[in-house]
């Protein structure tokens, strides 16, 4: 063997040994490490339509129109009636013609998705900033602009899976197997 390619057969051969050693402790490819348990619970933040997984903590309308106000009005119109982002109240009554308005009020069939949306993902420039009472504050807001809550109402995990939205009957289930219910959240 000519000395240079000894020398790289030892780098070589050192490299497999190294990878074959962290692979012992941290898996086949010797990269990563697991997830800690504050970590998933970073993530793992689903709200069920039934209201299951929904956090403690409340807010009431009145809360929720200062956070409005505040966090939503430049891209969802001081009533929700949309801008740079979705029109978030009314169309009740229009989905069966030719103009169909989806709105929180006249297309969402499950209150407590509400909460799961704006807590992951609005403020659209700020995901994940608010408190999980603000959240409710701010979903008891929209459920009042939508004439689903009283203006006095305080919103909380029990109060917002009791709600039953005025389309939860309209969606058609989907025939395939294993798909038991309601498949479709937007744009079918
Ligand atoms: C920077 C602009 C912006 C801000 C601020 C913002 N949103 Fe949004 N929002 C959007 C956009 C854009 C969408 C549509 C996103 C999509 O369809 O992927 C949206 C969608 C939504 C929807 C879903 C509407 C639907 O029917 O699908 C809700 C509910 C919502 N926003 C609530 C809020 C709330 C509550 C706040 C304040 C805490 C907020 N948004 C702040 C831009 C914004």
């Amino acid at each position: 063997m000519r000395p240079m390619r000894r020398v790289w057969t030892a780098a070589l051969a050192t490299l497999l040994l190294a990878c074959l050693a962290r692979a012992e402790t941290q898996g086949p490819f010797g990269i990563g490490r697991a997830a800690t348990p504050a970590e998933i619970a970073g993530w793992n933040i689903d709200v069920g339509r039934d209201g299951s997984g929904l956090p403690p903590g409340s807010g009431t309308v009145s809360h929720g129109r200062e956070v409005f106000a505040q966090q939503c009005v430049a891209c969802h119109g001081d009533k929700g009636q949309g801008g740079v982002g979705d029109k978030l109240v009314g169309g009740a009554g229009t989905l069966a013609t030719a103009n169909p308005v989806r709105t929180v009020g006249s297309y969402w069939p499950y209150a407590p998705t509400l909460f799961d949306y704006i807590r992951r993902a609005m403020p659209q420039n700020a995901p994940q900033s608010l408190s999980n009472d603000d959240v409710y504050a701010v979903s008891a807001y929209i459920l009042t602009l939508n004439g689903l809550l009283p203006a006095d109402a305080t919103l909380d995990a029990r109060a917002l899976a009791a709600i039953k939205m005025p389309n939860r009957d309209h969606f058609t289930g989907d025939p395939r197997p294993d798909v038991k219910e309601p498949a479709c959240m937007s744009g079918c």
